[in-house]
């Protein structure tokens, strides 16, 4: 475990941008994030997970996997990848019936026609240009089957806080990137968890293609948007 914090922590230093954390998301966070998976039905499923990390879902998305399920990771840095297989190769997974394949690579790359039960994403959204983030939102809703869930995380005040201290320039990004993800969340969001048990605390939000019928949850989020612009 402690092995695994020191290299993330060195990637994080290493590769800013695309690591978007100081540190693996906390075991409460990870549990809130494959919370779907506990309805999932009975029928063998599919599920992506993308931004792998060190792998903290992806123990927990493997507690709720059996034989026939297939589990597609992708994780774009290859130190963690290599870390990512050695942890993996111990859980023993081919004996077990569950067929999971690992990719180095960029989520956008992703050119299976497969449609997944479940996506979860572990990318860190805000350190992105908002172009790519529509890009990822785009392929995980062309993947996502019609019943499917998607979950994924934002730390929680992240943006407010460093709009304070940025160039202009970073703080146009950061806005772009957080209505590009109002927008997705007002269309689909159906449901939110807030896990303060974690390094940076963080929301996790949880969305289906079709929301029609159910309740809204987004309309209790506070608007990054709107906190952003007011400043
Ligand atoms: C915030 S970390 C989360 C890691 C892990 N899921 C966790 O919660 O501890 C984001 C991860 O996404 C990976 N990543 C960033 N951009 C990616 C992309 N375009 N495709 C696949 N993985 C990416 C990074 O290398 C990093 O491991």
């Amino acid at each position: 475990m402690f092995e695994g914090y020191r290299l993330f922590y060195s990637e994080f230093r290493n590769n800013f941008t695309t690591t978007g954390a100081i540190l693996p998301s906390s075991p409460l966070l990870a549990k809130a994030i494959v919370l779907p998976l506990l309805q999932r039905p009975a029928r063998p499923i599919a599920v992506l997970e993308v931004g792998a990390g060190t792998g903290s879902f992806t123990h927990r998305i493997l507690r709720h996997l059996s034989s026939g399920d297939i589990l597609d990771v992708y994780e774009l840095n290859p130190r963690l990848y290599t870390f990512l297989i050695k942890s993996l190769n111990r859980a023993k997974l081919s004996e077990k019936g569950i067929h999971c394949r690992l990719h180095n690579a960029d989520i956008r790359s992703l050119r299976k026609r497969i449609q997944y039960d479940f996506i979860i994403s572990g990318l860190p959204f805000y350190t992105f240009e908002s172009q790519t983030v529509s890009e990822i939102l785009e392929i995980y809703l062309e993947h996502l089957s019609p019943a499917g869930v998607l979950s994924y995380f934002e730390y929680i005040l992240t943006p407010e806080f460093k709009s304070k201290f940025l160039s202009p320039s970073e703080r146009d990004r950061l806005i772009r990137v957080a209505k590009t993800i109002e927008s997705f969340v007002q269309k689909y969001q159906y449901s939110s968890n807030e896990v303060w048990l974690n390094l940076p605390p963080a929301k996790a939000r949880y969305c289906r293609k079709i929301t029609a019928g159910m309740a809204p949850s987004h309309k209790k989020d506070r608007s990054f948007v709107r906190s952003l612009l007011t400043k």
